[in-house]
């Protein structure tokens, strides 16, 4: 038995996300690819990220950037073969790395067979594998639907984006008077649970090492406390834990006090739900942007812990591809304090690629592949001072999303050589988090310091015999930090380092310090 009850990999993780299109083009076609990411490992080695999630890379027609998937067990031609994708797991286990997929469970594309299948007339297998009324006139109250293109009389809910159509996980409360509202244990849903975990044997027999899980909390319908949802991910759990108990399955949920109670190891701290990560990143004055406040994101913190009961952990990503970039509002050598505090929390941190070199969010482009407004954090990582900037050989007019033109773009490659640089930040950071058990997934953490709209933030961390302190200070002033006891040694700081008096800390603007007490 773990000492956690999670794969101990879980332990010092730190991830980093690909959005597969915009990585690297090794082809000159335009878009990223595995053999891109692939030669690529090592760099992300380098940055002290020994874990990656990719983002779908399944055939589909990207109605939504590929979150519409038309065959679950076909890697999308574009990125390359199946076995390219085994490969480059391959290569990332050399590396000692591990690698997440993003499961879709929660819709399909209207391309794929079982969609089709399910719109005909004729009963067959794939009837019930989606969530239909029985009339065409009729609609799934509370949820969007497409009506009209079927042989079949009915309406099929949909998920997200219209093209996605709702796979049946069956209704928690079905209405009496609604036949088609199938209970959760009717066969249709049972049917759809068993597709899933098929598709994920697949992969982890090919090898990768579990799944981000797209939209966890939203399988079963009417269901309001998600206790149908819920039962759908312990059946999960309990296969992953019979066959592959080295997995990983990370929420996108939001919520780890139910996530982390049926079964999920890590849930997503998101822009959306009730953490708080807003205030920290993206609001009108975030923390880290110098003039927000940071008390309701750690009472919430806290809060959620508590919930979860040490069944699992909560994640914070340094944004992801639907949020605007970290470096929309967060700038500078405050871009540094906010790495600071992601690679200083429990729970394994995701680093969005780009985001280590402070890509910017593009203003105002075109919406590709179903990005609208997300498309400006989608766009190429900028590698180099090559006018492709290092992602692709083809031509500007032919890349995915176009690239940030600015004249100072920030790229990794002069990042690398600038030891003031955040991308130099964020590999110190990295060594730092693993020198210190105390800093990594499992470790212990107590606020000491949250004051309602001012600085410092200050936390303690606890773990492998060990409490380090880490002080933060976005604001433009001289904050003062109590000190729960005299530290003992400054184990890393950005900026100057703290001032220290009798029982506090004089911390200067801008600053972050970690110590060992
Ligand atoms: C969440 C994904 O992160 C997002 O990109 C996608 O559009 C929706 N789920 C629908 O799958």
């Amino acid at each position: 038995m773990a000492e956690h009850p999670c794969p101990k990999w879980l332990d010092n993780a730190i991830f980093y996300e690909i959005y597969p299109q915009s990585f690297q083009d090794s082809n000159g076609d335009g878009i990223g690819d595995f053999a891109g990411i692939l030669s690529r490992l090592d760099y992300v080695a380098g940055l002290g990220c020994n874990a990656l999630w990719l983002n779908p890379c399944f055939a589909s027609p990207f109605g939504d950037a590929g979150y519409d998937v038309a065959d679950y067990f076909q890697a999308a031609p574009r990125y390359g073969t199946n076995q390219d994708l085994k490969r480059l797991f391959e290569e990332a286990h050399r590396r000692g790395m591990h690698v997440l997929l993003d499961l879709v469970p929660g819709h399909t594309s209207v391309e794929h067979s079982w969609f089709k299948q399910s719109m005909r007339a004729e009963p067959n297998e794939y009837t019930d594998r989606y969530v239909w009324t029985d009339s065409v006139w009729k609609s799934p109250e509370g949820y969007g639907s497409l009506r009209g293109i079927s042989a079949r009389d009915g309406s099929c809910a949909v998920n997200f984006f219209s093209c996605q159509p709702a796979l049946n996980y069956g209704y928690y409360q079905p209405d009496p008077a609604e036949s088609w509202q199938q209970p959760t244990d009717a066969p249709g849903p049972q049917a759809t649970i068993r597709a899933m975990i098929e598709v994920m044997r697949f992969w982890l027999r090919m090898g990768c090492d579990g799944f981000r899980v797209d939209m966890a909390g939203s399988l079963v319908k009417q269901d309001p406390e998600s206790l149908g949802t819920m039962g759908v991910w312990r059946q999960v759990r309990a296969f992953l834990d019979e066959e592959f108990p080295e997995a990983a399955i990370i929420s996108e949920w939001g919520e780890p006090e139910k996530s982390l109670a049926c079964g999920f190891h890590m849930d997503f701290l998101l822009h959306f739900g009730s953490s708080r990560y807003n205030d920290l990143f993206r609001c009108e004055n975030p923390f880290f942007a110098g003039r927000g406040d940071a008390s309701a994101f750690a009472a919430r913190y806290l809060e959620s812990r508590a919930a979860a009961a040490g069944r699992g952990l909560v994640c914070i990503p340094s944004g992801n591809h639907d949020m605007e970039r970290l470096a929309r509002r967060v700038h500078g050598e405050r871009l540094k304090l906010a790495f600071a505090f992601l690679l200083t929390m429990p729970g394994a941190p995701f680093v969005y690629y780009g985001d280590e070199i402070g890509m910017r969010y593009l203003e105002g482009l075109p919406s590709v592949e179903g990005g609208y407004d997300r498309t400006g954090s989608r766009s190429p990582m900028q590698w180099d001072s090559s006018p492709g900037a290092g992602f692709s050989a083809a031509p500007k007019e032919r890349l995915y999303i176009p690239q940030d033109e600015a004249p100072g773009r920030p790229t990794a490659e002069a990042q690398l050589q600038d030891e003031h640089s955040l991308l130099n930040e964020v590999k110190r950071l990295t060594a730092l988090r693993q020198r210190h058990t105390a800093l990594q997934s499992w470790g212990e953490i107590e606020f000491v310091h949250a004051p309602k709209n001012a600085c410092p933030l200050a936390y303690l961390r606890r773990g492998g015999g060990e409490t380090l302190l880490v002080i933060l200070n976005p604001s433009d002033e001289e904050a003062v930090c109590p000190l729960p006891q005299a530290p003992k040694e400054l184990l890393y700081s950005i900026g100057n380092p703290p001032k220290l008096r009798p029982g506090e800390a004089a911390v200067p603007p801008v600053s972050c310090a970690v110590f060992a007490l």
